[in-house]
């Protein structure tokens, strides 16, 4: 079973994954920019043993320090880049600086998490990177260029990563969420999700639980490397 880093530990989806993968048997680190006690309290509330450090990745003294803690801890398998933020705002409002705000986060968050996980794994000869995207990137709405765009450049990063690193045991990979109950979901106003639920043929927004099984799909797949799986109930079709 693997030990498995996951980013955005204290979001909606993460508090739905981290029960499945618990489950299958998998150990975690976690990691929260200002969630911790509301995380701890859930692992308890769970009774998984899992650690946690708080990090805002987008500082990188922060991400070498929670590569430090990582080692101390054992190291990891598995990098779940899920960190992210949501943004709105049309693509005629949206200037460099607020899209390279997004990309920090969104994106750039990624890279200095995957960077600092890589030569382990190629040491060990065994790692997965697993990126988090949105059928967004591929089927955007009004003022979602920005989160477009970041997302983007996950999945284009993964499959780069996944050619650089494919003689080394590991895969990366991406999973691009279509809307799924849970965190950033409920920040979308109300009328909107209607709407955005008749553009979905499942008729419905996804259980954000199942994510756990795609991750575990994916670490016992070493042949599936560079990517994109689409898990959004039929909303986007590659
Ligand atoms: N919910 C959906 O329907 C949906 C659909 C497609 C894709 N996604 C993607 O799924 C991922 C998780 O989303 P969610 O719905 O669970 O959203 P969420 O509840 O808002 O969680 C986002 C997580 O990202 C963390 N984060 C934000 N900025 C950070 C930073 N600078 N440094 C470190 N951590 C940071 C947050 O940290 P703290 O809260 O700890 O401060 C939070 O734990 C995101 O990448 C999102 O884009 C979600």
């Amino acid at each position: 079973m693997s030990r498995i880093l996951i980013t955005g530990a204290g979001g909606g989806i993460a508090k739905a994954i981290i029960p499945v993968l618990h489950e299958l048997g998998h150990s975690m680190l976690l990691t929260t920019r200002s969630r911790s006690a509301e995380l701890k309290a859930f692992l308890d509330e769970h009774h998984i043993d899992a650690s946690i450090i708080t990090a805002d990745l987008t500082n990188e003294a922060e991400v070498i320090a929670l590569f430090t803690w990582v080692e101390q801890q054992g190291g990891i398998d598995v990098l779940v880049n899920n960190a992210g933020v949501a943004h709105a705002a049309a693509a005629w409002k949206l200037e460099a600086e607020e899209m390279e705000k997004l990309f920090q986060v969104n994106f750039f968050s990624a890279v200095r998490c995957a960077s600092k996980a890589l030569p382990a794994m190629r040491a060990n000869g065994f790692g997965r990177i697993i990126n988090i995207s949105s059928v967004v990137a591929h089927k955007p709405s009004f003022g979602t260029s920005g989160y477009a765009a970041s997302k983007s450049a996950l999945e284009g990063y993964a499959r780069g990563i996944a050619i650089d690193v494919a003689n080394k045991g590991i895969t990366a990979n991406t999973i691009a969420y279509g809307y799924m109950e849970a965190g950033m979901l409920y920040d979308v106003p109300e009328a909107m999700l209607e709407q955005i639920k008749t553009t979905i043929p499942k008729g419905r927004f996804g259980d954000a639980s199942q994510i756990g099984h795609t991750i575990d799909y994916l670490i016992n797949s070493p042949f599936t490397t560079g990517q994109t799986l689409h898990v959004n109930g039929g909303q986007w079709m590659p």
